[in-house]
């Protein structure tokens, strides 16, 4: 069975692929039954390019830029990468917040700058408290809730909202703009959808309190990224970030803010949780091929 992947894959389960070709879906492609994709469009076109297409198997858990629907139209199945990627996301979370509240960055760019200069003295680079401060997780599913019991070990008090209340220990429910209101720091964890593009625009980015952190490990297009740099340029709240509304471009006018961490999408980005997730993609092409049912298909 014919695979086509427009990247290579990390960890060893990429070399049980039979008949894969490493390469981009730009033309058409009657012999490839099979497409491996980081989360990258796959839309009408796309699917008019591969006619024999049996299955794309997405190499991440979020698959906003796959046409879930167009794909089942064609009798084509989508798979993505559940639970793998829940601790390491939820820990960069971690590491964002801290980094940035505890001005971490900063600090460092200073040290190797030869900054460095004068012996300890009370007001260098204070930041906030993690410990004992408030967080609004915005989506307590299992990234969300990773994210809980992790600011729960650094005695910090959780607050969540999301479409429906649950009953959980996690966390204290709140009504989305109350949360917003309340938080020193605030977590994004859903997935992005039609309801979710936006969902932190103008008007909500207003309701943080001043000296607030935001902080996004989910998708960039769930904040309005416009109204996200006007506040950030401000300097009332601070932020870290690593996914952007039009990857790879980070709005340039962050580059030089002392309020704001930027990484490049590091999200799953461990050695472990990658070699996990192509665990999982390449289990999907194996039972595809095998006649098998597929691992973890997701429904349109
Ligand atoms: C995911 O798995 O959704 C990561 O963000 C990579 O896209």
């Amino acid at each position: 069975m014919k695979v086509l992947s427009t990247t290579r894959l990390p960890g060893p389960a990429w070399d049980e692929l039979r008949d894969v070709e490493i390469g981009r879906p730009i033309e058409r492609r009657p012999d490839v039954e099979a497409l491996i994709v980081p989360n990258e469009t796959v839309d009408e076109h796309v699917l008019g390019l591969l006619p024999s297409l049996r299955l794309v198997a997405n190499f991440s858990v979020g698959y906003d830029r796959i046409d879930v629907a167009a794909c089942a139209a064609r009798g084509v199945a989508v798979t993505n990468t559940p639970g793998v990627v829940d601790a390491a996301t939820a820990d960069l979370a971690m590491a964002l917040m801290l980094a940035t509240r505890r001005r971490l960055v900063e600090g460092d760019r200073h040290v190797r700058a030869g900054g460095w200069t004068t012996p300890w003295f009370a007001g260098l680079f204070l930041g906030h408290d993690v410990g004992g401060a408030t967080l609004g997780i915005v989506g307590l599913g299992r990234i969300g809730s990773a994210v809980a019991r992790r600011a729960r070990g650094f005695d910090m008090r959780v607050l969540y909202t999301q479409r429906h209340e649950v009953e959980t220990d996690l966390a204290q429910y709140r009504e989305l703009d109350a949360l917003l209101g309340e938080a020193d720091v605030v977590s994004l964890h859903v997935p992005l959808s039609a309801e979710t593009t936006g969902l932190i625009d103008a008007r909500r980015l207003a309701l943080l309190h001043d000296g607030a952190t935001l902080v996004n490990t989910a998708r960039g297009a769930i904040i309005d990224e416009d109204a996200l740099v006007a506040e950030l340029v401000s300097g009332r709240i601070s932020a870290g970030l690593d996914v952007y509304a039009h990857e790879p471009q980070v709005p340039e006018e962050l580059w030089s803010l002392p309020n704001v961490v930027l990484a490049p999408h590091l999200g799953s980005a461990t050695i472990e949780t990658r070699s996990a997730m192509a665990r999982i993609v390449v289990d999907n092409v194996l039972a595809l091929e095998r006649g098998e049912p597929l691992l973890t298909p997701v429904s349109a």
